[in-house]
């Protein structure tokens, strides 16, 4: 399975989500049935990275894909380094939700595009003034997850555990910008 060169919104009729497998029945499940619900209630918003070859009119299979959704962190789970020049409220980040790419796709290199195109994605709609937000934080699912991200050395721990159940890391914007 090739991918095409776009990440685009995943979409109801155009593309198959069922056939969609990255090898963890949690990514599976989310991607199968709840991706689609959760765009249309507005909570998280799924970007798809489809297949190639696929015939005019049929659904095409899915490569990758991850969600974004916003949130708000507390000051104090920030690392003082990150923390000293901003307000004591709560702050707006990007959550980078999930990323997963087909079993037929990995290890060619897919994990590390999708997930700077979602980097990259907000990075963008940081710079053009569109949602303020002072970092990217990534909900880590597992220890596999952990190990994928934390080749990125720009990654940091963010200190939530009283408030949610994963682990989560998190990239000041200002270096998100420079990818
Ligand atoms: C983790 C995942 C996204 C990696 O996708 P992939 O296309 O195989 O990754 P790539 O080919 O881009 O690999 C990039 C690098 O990540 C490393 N890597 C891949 N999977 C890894 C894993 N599970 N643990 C640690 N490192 C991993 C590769 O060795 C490679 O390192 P290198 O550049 O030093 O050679 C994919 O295996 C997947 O979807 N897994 C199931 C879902 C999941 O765990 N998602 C994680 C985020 S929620």
């Amino acid at each position: 399975m090739k991918p095409l060169r776009r990440f685009v919104p995943l979409h109801k009729t155009k593309h198959d989500r069922t056939s969609f497998d990255c090898g963890s029945n949690a990514l599976n499940n989310f991607f199968h049935q709840y991706a689609r619900q959760g765009m249309d209630a507005g909570v998280n918003y799924t970007w798809v990275l489809p297949a190639a070859g696929v015939p005019k009119g049929a659904k095409k299979q899915i490569c990758a894909w991850y969600t974004l959704s916003v949130a708000h962190i507390r000051h104090e789970s920030l690392p003082d380094e990150s923390a000293r020049h901003l307000p004591h409220y709560p702050l707006p980040v990007f959550v980078l939700g999930q990323l997963a790419v087909d079993v037929r796709c990995q290890g060619q290199g897919l994990g590390d595009v999708t997930f700077v195109n979602a980097l990259r994605r907000c990075a963008r709609l940081s710079q053009q003034g569109q949602v303020a937000s002072v970092a990217v934080v990534v909900d880590v699912l597992n220890d596999d997850a952990m190990q994928f991200y934390r080749r990125y050395s720009d990654f940091k721990p963010l200190d939530c555990s009283d408030a949610y159940d994963l682990p989560r890391l998190f990239i000041p914007m200002q270096v998100v910008r420079k990818l």
